[in-house]
């Protein structure tokens, strides 16, 4: 093991691709002989899994990453590792500007990671940032034995003029389905109630897969629906453009899909859809909430928004808050825009003063708070099933876990986590419900 690496610390940043990521390196890491150190600074491998999205994110890691070099400065024989989005996205200069760094490695190498790791020495640095594998290659560790992320596919072939993805994650690779449905069989094995699968645009998955392999998204999710043990289908995201009938079919004809769908709309102005190369307008993606209501009527939508993308003028942020009150999204992840290095957006030259982003930002939050909170009231009265996942974070008292609809729920109850209960909904804010335990029902559904 180079430099005699005992321990490692791992910090995460970004979505839900990374936290799964995450989970490989540590298992890879584990399989190495490595320990987890419970601060960094007891750490002999410190790592970081970046991620690039906005700048906020940048600059988060950035204050981190000082605090490894201090570190590294007082034990230089520690190693310091650096992977996901940043890194790729940096791999000309990272070296140069952060020379204490020893390893670089972009989200599709993550299994060469243990390869350096066992050499003996570390050869002045390394930086890796071809794509040659899914990390779903890799043993995991994953955070809850009853839930697990599935990869299915790795890279984003769509080219939205704001997004930084199709550089750090490169062109779309989709994974073989009977690799994906081995997986998922051994993770129902070994006790996984709730799968959830990812992909930057989960709609397109197999395009790229060979004619005798090829199956589509709802393909897919039947053939993981019919996998004894997985209650839970989950999957993040779909793309407007690609969402077919026979996917949202899918939640309404499969027992195991959820009724939730995450669709990001990122703007109600169809100029400002068109700038952002989103390939869909605003009548089109109304259509496709459409045909989910009428197919799946109780179905969560929840949505990620941008204010301030460059040129969106007062009438076309007027139009997002209006396609929020003509949705009534159940949720909504709201961003200011952000330039990124190397977007077509981040050149684009008409962009919006910072307090008009601001201003917008408060006026959209607003919104989505109040519409949220107002749709989550269909749920008051209910008797909901939540898979359980551990105490309240508020109140260690009461117990939290998650509907199908994905929203959480704080109850009062004896499940344990893993189970699934049944939890009467007594009252709901826009992000979490709140209820009581149906004891009655839980031991039914145990039995
Ligand atoms: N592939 C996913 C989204 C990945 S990024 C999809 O297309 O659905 C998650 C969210 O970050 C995006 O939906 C978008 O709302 C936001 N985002 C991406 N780039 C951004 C930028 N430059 N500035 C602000 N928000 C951004
Ligand atoms: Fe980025 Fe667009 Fe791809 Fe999503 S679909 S990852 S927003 S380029
Ligand atoms: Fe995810 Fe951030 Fe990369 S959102 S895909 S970790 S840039």
């Amino acid at each position: 093991m180079a430099r005699a690496a005992r321990t490692f610390h791992l910090t995460t940043f970004g979505c839900q691709m990374n936290e799964h990521d995450s989970e490989r390196i540590k298992g890879l890491l584990r399989a190495l002989g490595l320990r987890e150190a419970a601060a960094r600074s007891d750490a002999d491998v410190i790592l970081f899994n970046t991620c690039s999205i906005r700048e906020s994110a940048d600059q988060r890691f950035i204050g981190h990453l000082g605090e490894a070099k201090r570190l590294k400065s007082e034990r230089p024989e520690r190693i310091v590792a650096v992977g996901g989005c940043w890194a790729q996205s940096m791999r000309e200069q990272v070296f140069e500007m952060f020379p204490f760094v020893d390893v670089a490695f972009g989200p599709g190498q993550i299994h060469k990671l243990g390869e350096v790791l066992v050499r003996d020495s570390l050869e002045a640095q390394a930086g890796f940032f071809e794509f040659e594998d899914f990390s779903a290659h890799l043993p995991a560790e994953r955070a809850r034995p009853f839930q697990a992320w599935v990869q299915i596919s790795q890279g984003c072939n769509c080219v939205c003029s704001y997004c930084i993805v199709p550089q750090t994650r490169g062109r779309e690779v989709s994974r073989p389905p009977q690799e994906i449905v081995a997986e998922v069989e051994q993770l129902a094995r070994e006790g996984v109630r709730e799968i959830t699968l990812l992909g930057q645009n989960v709609c397109s998955y197999g395009r790229d897969l060979p004619r005798g392999q090829r199956i589509t998204f709802a393909e897919l999710l039947a053939r993981l629906d019919a996998i004894e043990g997985i209650e839970r289908i989950r999957y993040t995201s779909p793309h407007p453009k690609d969402i077919r009938e026979d996917v949202v079919r899918a939640h309404a004809e499969l027992a195991s899909v959820c009724e939730h769908i995450h669709l990001p709309v990122q703007s109600g102005s169809s100029r400002i859809l068109k700038r952002m190369r989103r390939t869909y307008d605003r009548q089109r993606y109304l259509d496709r909430v459409a045909m989910i209501r009428g197919l799946v009527p109780d179905c969560s939508i929840t949505t990620d928004i941008i204010v301030g993308f460059p040129g969106e003028t007062e009438e076309d942020f007027e139009e997002t808050l209006s396609l929020v009150e003509e949705v009534r999204f159940d949720g909504a992840f709201t961003f200011i825009f952000s330039p990124r290095r190397g977007t077509e957006a981040a050149e684009m030259p008409d962009q919006v003063p910072h307090p008009v982003k601001r201003e917008r930002m408060a006026r959209l939050v607003e919104l989505t708070q109040r519409v949220a909170r107002e749709r989550a009231q269909r749920f008051v009265g209910r008797t909901l099933e939540v898979l359980v996942e551990g105490p309240s974070r508020t109140d260690p008292e009461r117990l939290r876990g998650r509907t199908r609809h994905n929203k959480t729920v704080n109850f009062d109850g004896v499940a344990q986590a893993g189970e699934l209960a049944r939890v009467r909904i007594a009252s709901a804010t826009s992000t979490t419900l709140s209820g009581e335990e149906v004891l009655m029902a839980r031991l039914g559904v145990a039995s």
